[in-house]
């Protein structure tokens, strides 16, 4: 199959409906764009899974909340396509905005309870953005599979809800953190960051470290481990402003009051006008 670039709905579509009719199975794969290696590992795991992978490319609007970085998030089409052929994606589907949210556009999904803290209390609509995209990307590409990354941990409980809600015949495959050598999780926004908070940002995930070797040390109190985080992150991040650091069941997202089996920390800290979050599963 040659690299296909679809930048209408219909066109996607129609190499949707033709891939299904010819028994292909279909891996979708959506980011925003400015791709890096942590969506590189995705596409490669999608390559695993079915005969041909849709990579999406769309920064969408609708998961934006008003004074966040919508106009200014990086867009970088070109070098998006060249790191996606490379990484052997045969399609990519970019979708203009206006054709996924034309003038009349009324409907939105939304997941409830499971959008109430976390992400969903710091951003609100953020989640029902994120859904709603997901949804129409769904429906338009047709796929068996589809693939995110825990690096969006709350994202990833969330759209696994939805698609089992909905009946949808998609397998979900949530893919690990990919890192850079001092433990930071790769994210578009780290580029924001000045040298002196990209300095500090290493301290998210030196805090969740801290919260796992107390975890493999036996230490089940919560309060425990929070006081040691929260001193670590004092520690290495300064300018740091803790957003939330919750403790919660993998999949229920419940908070939990003692560590189990299957918890996971999540954490958000604002350094400068940027907000980084991260998190491990540590029960
Ligand atoms: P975006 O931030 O571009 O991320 C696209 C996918 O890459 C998501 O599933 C995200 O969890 C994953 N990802 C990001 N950083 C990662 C890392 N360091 N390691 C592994 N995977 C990583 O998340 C979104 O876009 C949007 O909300 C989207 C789902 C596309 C809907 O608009």
């Amino acid at each position: 199959m040659k690299f296909t670039v679809n930048k209408t709905i219909s066109a996607q579509q129609k190499l949707s409906r033709k891939l299904v009719a010819s028994k292909k199975t279909i891996a979708i794969v959506p980011t925003m764009g400015s791709l890096h290696d942590g969506h590189r590992s995705l596409i490669k795991r999608a390559l695993k899974l079915a005969d041909v992978v849709v990579t999406t490319i769309f920064v969408n609007p609708t998961q934006f909340g008003p004074g966040e970085d919508f106009k200014r998030y990086p867009r970088s089409a070109k070098s998006d396509l060249e790191l996606i052929q490379k990484a052997g994606s045969k399609v990519v589907f970019i979708p203009k905005v206006q054709d996924m949210y034309t003038d009349d556009y009324r409907t939105y999904v939304s997941v409830h309870k499971l959008t109430d803290d976390l992400e969903g209390a710091s951003r609100p609509n953020h989640l029902r953005g994120v859904t709603t995209v997901v949804t129409k990307l769904f429906n338009i590409v047709r796929p068996d599979f589809a693939v995110f990354g825990m690096k969006d941990y709350q994202q990833a409980m969330v759209l696994k809800r939805m698609v089992a809600d909905l009946n949808w015949p998609i397998k979900m495959v949530i893919c690990p953190t990919v890192r850079e050598k001092d433990g930071l999780a790769l994210s578009t926004r780290n580029g924001y960051l000045s040298p002196m908070h990209r300095e500090q940002a290493t301290a998210l995930y030196q805090a969740l470290r801290i919260a796992r070797k107390l975890c493999m040390e036996g230490e089940e109190r919560i309060s425990v481990i929070l006081r040691d985080m929260r001193r670590e992150l004092h520690d290495l991040a300064p300018a740091g402003k803790v957003d939330y650091i919750a403790f919660t069941d993998m999949e229920t997202l419940r908070p939990v009051t003692r560590i189990e089996k299957d918890t996971v920390v999540s954490l958000a800290v604002r350094l400068g006008s940027i907000r980084l979050i991260d998190n491990m599963k540590i029960g």
